[in-house]
């Protein structure tokens, strides 16, 4: 279980995001209870998040005689995290005054863990200093606010106060959490994504990574509780909840490797780094009208080769993208000229898997012994695995 939350939705017309919050926590191994304004019940029915959690899912204090509601002491006493999706600008307003009139503000005040509040309101109501201030109270006393985007209102107008994306909710909601699970407190450092590099101005030598499987990686060791950090390469989203910083090319990796490395149990270098790059990338746009030329390519330095490391840490994990004839033969050199951990070994010539691709199959094999194979599956269920496989070995390279 990576965490007890309770859901707070309140009267907003993006109450039925919250539908979508809670399939991302209780994904992710979340126990969650909800607890809904009296006002949200306009807009979404409290059996959806009951069924969806398999939880319970209360609007009143006071439910029946022979049903007390939410015992708001006893459930603050035992959840790490309140998150409310969406949260209204009265309901904002009340918890930063500390008014407890319904179940959710009663409970707002009974809780003891971590808060995280994701508000949605037309822009004059988010603007409103009133709602302003109460926003500013609670982020002092450490409320985490998943700050409104600008976007088409539920009105018909276009300004701020649409609610953060779900995603983006879910991770930080997930963040927030105490670590906890089989990863809790591993820091994963993972690398996604192509490299490109100049020919001139405008053009690049780059490969057909999407750096799905990274992306994957980065977003599973998040729900088994390590500290992740995602270095991402050009097109490579973001992943919520994860910090993430940005290379373009094998130079600007290798030195954000070089201060990041040292500082992690664990490397899953999951990019495709260019072999090659131009000499030199050539001033300004080169002109079709000079004709043909050639180009002069020089190698890049091996990044996996030359990983910062003491003692054999971080825990190395490497990618190697070969035929799959002779699969393991060059994965298992390339762990040993590498002197990596472990080689995640995936086919490039099996139609569907792989590069561009969002299923793949791999063969896994560690320097201690260890060799399992992994069918085809979707990049997020085999990230999992992987993580799994490896986290034994992954926890005990920590020790001294
Ligand atoms: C159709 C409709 C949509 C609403 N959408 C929002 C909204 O997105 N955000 C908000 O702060 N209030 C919204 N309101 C106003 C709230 O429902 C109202 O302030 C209510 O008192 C909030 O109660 P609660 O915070 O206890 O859920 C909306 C009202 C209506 C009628």
């Amino acid at each position: 279980m990576r965490g007890r939350v309770v859901l707070g939705v309140s009267g907003g017309i993006a109450a039925f995001r919250a539908v979508e919050v809670l399939r991302g926590l209780v994904k992710a191994g979340c126990r969650v209870h909800t607890i809904l304004t009296d006002n949200a019940t306009q807009f979404v029915a409290p059996r959806t998040f009951a069924v969806l959690s398999n939880e319970g899912a209360e609007v009143s204090l006071w439910s029946a005689p022979t049903n007390p509601g939410v015992d708001h002491v006893a459930l603050g006493r035992c959840s790490d995290l309140l998150v409310v999706v969406p949260a209204t600008a009265n309901v904002i307003a009340k918890m930063a005054a500390g008014i407890a009139d319904d179940a959710l503000t009663t409970y707002a005040l009974a809780h003891r863990g971590r808060v995280v509040i994701a508000p949605a309101m037309n822009t004059a109501m988010w603007r409103q200093p009133a709602i302003v201030q109460a926003v500013a109270v609670l982020e002092q006393r450490g409320t985490i606010v998943v700050q409104p985007v600008s976007g088409f209102l539920a009105e018909g107008e276009i300004g701020e106060g649409k609610l953060a994306p779900v995603d983006e909710i879910v991770g930080v909601a997930l963040a927030a959490l105490p670590p906890r699970g089989p990863l809790a407190g591993v820091r994963i450092l993972v690398t996604a994504g192509p490299t490109r590099e100049s020919i001139d101005a405008v053009r690049v030598i780059t490969n057909r990574s999407s750096g799905r499987m990274g992306r994957s990686l980065a977003l599973a060791a998040r729900d088994l509780g390590a500290d992740v950090r995602l270095l991402a390469g050009p097109g490579v989203n973001a992943v919520p909840g994860v910090p993430t910083e940005r290379f373009e090319t094998a130079v600007d990796l290798g030195h954000l490797l070089g201060r990041r490395a040292p500082e992690a149990d664990a490397v899953w270098h999951a990019a495709a780094v260019a072999d090659f790059r131009p000499a030199g990338a050539a001033p300004g746009k080169l002109d079709r009208r000079l004709g043909g030329f050639q180009l002069a390519l020089q190698p890049v330095p091996d990044l996996a080769a030359t990983m910062p490391r003491a003692q054999g840490r971080p825990y190395l994990v490497i990618f190697a993208a070969e035929r799959a004839v002779d699969l393991e033969v060059h994965a298992a050199r390339k762990m040993a000229d590498k002197a990596a951990d472990a080689v995640v070994a995936n086919p490039i010539d099996e139609p569907g898997l792989g590069m561009e691709s969002a299923r793949n199959r791999a063969v896994v094999r560690t320097r201690l012994g260890l060799r399992r194979e992994f069918v085809a599956q979707d990049k997020e269920t085999l990230a999992r695995e992987l993580l799994l496989t490896l986290a034994g070995e992954t926890v005990a390279s920590r020790r001294p």
